[in-house]
């Protein structure tokens, strides 16, 4: 059900009704709860547009908005708005009829989308962005998949590209098997140093380097086998990072999958005339596109496909990536999950496929850096970039150390488990609840608080409704949907808050805003915690205890349900 798409529609029959027209009604929620829940203000423009007086046309709506017993309050107010105060006998019954207004309809239309996500590049260490993209897509995914879309989650990892060259050199010359079976990227970054300053030194070293990466491209089978290895061992340590963060893909097409098709993406360029030889070099010209968009037009540096020596570029990989996702996928829609700071590359990309006649949409799902409490990106200490997995390290040490002072009630053998659901769940609440396309501060205080806008919060207040349940011996599932007597100020408000769910899981996943979702959450865990102290639930009786105990239920539904598509864990105790 969702609540604010019911009204618009109401509000659109009511604009047909007594005007005779089809107008968007533009509904908005009200901002000073004085004037009632919501306000149409869609009857200005229409009065403007036939020129006819807005408060005679208003008059007439809200007589017709009374008559569909979804309103206690309808008042004209200002030029021509009509203001609406929701009837709570009519909030009870819709609430009633979608389990606690946890049922999410469809969308309209069921689209195959794939998400491009997290993407790390083989024998380097993950870095914070790479955790974000990796947090934030996989909620994308997850809100997608909950409206009902077909998902497919796309690791498309950095496996390709010159440095394979110095790899290679470097790991025959200064490698060591122990230590790369031990720790993979570690040893691979070392090697790449020692590789890269050996090749600075000396000619022939670079000269080597340069061989080894023709021989690999040429499927030479011996460079071939190790480049596997380095694939293999990085994914060995990447898949304990997934694991730790619950997050697993549907396909894993890295930049190494797309090679054998670059030839081809560079000569349908040339044929279509989108790119052409400059210097050797094969180039799209932006400017000297008709069809381009406008920003682009601007940008005199050529965006290269090809190098003058016969190489391809990340650029290349990224056109041959969406024309393979058209031609072979058939999707309708395409998501990159990466950091602002490719916003440029993917415009072009994208212009690029819409130049080639790609009918679908694609989108940057574009977002700002993590910062130190510096203001400058985040480092260690000794300002080394910090690694993934001491940072997941320092999550958990420091929620065991929250849960103890707090005094939660967790036995000492569940400790572990729910210090690394409270650790995670935090550095990944702390980034969701993020607009994504701010910068924001990294700040252990803030993420491991059990107050405040944050994940243990939540997670606390899920738990705390879970309790309640317990406590009173009963079964929480029984209680999800059914009549609701609305009547204290503090019911009726939690009964609104329940009502807005669906609108927000669409919200979140059409426009890939999983902050909406840590916004509802965060909210519903307030306005209970409000509801709560005012009244009493399993010391109350007759129909007032049942509605009150659906109330709760919904509420614990819906918290459970939203932190689980955020990939956070939902405790039942703590
Ligand atoms: N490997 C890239 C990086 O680490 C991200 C790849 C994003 N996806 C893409 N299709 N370009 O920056």
């Amino acid at each position: 059900m969702r609540l604010e798409r019911l009204l618009e529609g109401l509000a659109k029959n009511a604009l047909h009704a007594a005007l005779g027209v089809d107008a968007d009604p533009v509904l908005r929620a009200t901002a000073d709860a004085k004037h009632g829940d919501y306000q149409v203000n869609g009857v200005l423009p229409l009065a403007k547009r036939e020129k006819k007086n807005p408060r005679e046309l208003a008059d007439l709506v809200a007589k017709e908005l009374e008559r569909q017993g979804a309103f206690a309050g309808v008042e004209v107010a200002g030029p021509g708005f009509v203001n609406l105060r929701l009837d709570p006998a009519w909030l009870a019954k819709v609430l009633a009829e979608s389990a606690g207004g946890t049922v999410l309809e469809p969308a309209a239309t069921r689209e195959k989308i794939v998400v491009d996500y997290s993407s790390p590049n083989i024998a380097k260490q993950m870095h914070v962005g790479h955790l974000r993209s990796t947090i934030l897509g996989a909620a994308v995914v997850s809100l997608l998949r909950a409206v009902g879309h077909e998902v497919l989650g796309d690791n498309h990892l950095g496996d390709w590209g010159t440095q394979f060259g110095l790899l290679i050199v470097g790991m025959r010359r200064f490698g060591s098997e122990e230590a790369l079976e031990k720790t993979p990227i570690e040893e691979l970054e070392r090697v790449y140093k020692l590789a890269t300053a050996a090749a600075k030194e000396d000619e022939a070293t670079a000269a080597e380097a340069r061989a080894e990466l023709a021989k690999l491209q040429a499927g030479d089978a011996a460079n071939r086998a190790l480049w596997q290895r380095f694939i293999d061992v990085t994914r060995k340590s990447l898949d304990v990072i997934y694991a730790r963060l619950g997050v697993s893909f549907d396909l894993w097409l890295g930049e190494s999958f797309f090679d054998p098709m670059l030839p081809s993406t560079c000569q349908l360029l040339e044929e279509k005339g989108l790119a052409r030889t400059d210097a050797g070099a094969l180039c799209v010209f932006f400017p000297e596109l008709e069809s381009a968009p406008a920003d682009l037009k601007k940008i005199k540096e050529p965006f290269i496909v090809r190098k003058s020596d016969g190489a391809y570029l990340y650029a290349s990989t990224d056109v041959a990536t969406a024309l393979y996702r058209d031609r072979e996928m058939h999707t309708d829609r395409n998501l990159y999950v990466v950091d602002a700071r490719q916003g440029l590359h993917f415009k072009q990309v994208f212009a690029v496929a819409k130049m080639l006649g790609l009918p679908q949409r694609f989108e940057h799902v574009s977002f700002g850096s993590v910062l130190g409490e510096d203001g400058k990106p985040l480092k260690t200490r000794d300002g080394k970039a910090i690694t993934l997995a001491s940072l997941l390290d320092e999550a958990e040490s420091r929620a065991a150390d929250r849960i103890r002072e707090e005094g939660l009630d967790v036995p000492e053998e569940e400790l572990a488990e729910v210090a690394r659901a409270v650790g995670v769940g935090a550095v990944k609440w702390a980034d969701l609840k993020q607009n994504r396309t701010s910068d924001y501060v990294f700040s252990w205080e803030k993420l491991i608080s059990f107050k405040g806008n944050s994940g243990p919060y939540v997670q606390y207040a899920h738990a705390r409704v879970a309790s309640l349940f317990r406590k009173g011996g009963l079964d929480r599932s029984a209680y999800l949907g059914g009549a609701l007597t609305l009547e204290a100020p503090e019911e009726k408000e939690l009964a609104k808050r329940l009502a807005l769910f669906a609108d927000v899981i669409h919200a979140a996943a059409e426009t890939a805003q999983p902050h909406l979702v840590c916004d509802h959450l965060y909210e519903l865990a307030r306005v209970f915690s409000g509801f709560y102290e005012a009244c009493p639930v399993l010391k109350s009786e007759g129909a007032t205890r049942e509605s009150r105990l659906r109330l709760a239920a919904a509420t614990a539904e819906q918290l459970r349900q939203g932190l689980t598509l955020l990939g956070i864990v939902a405790i039942d105790r703590m």
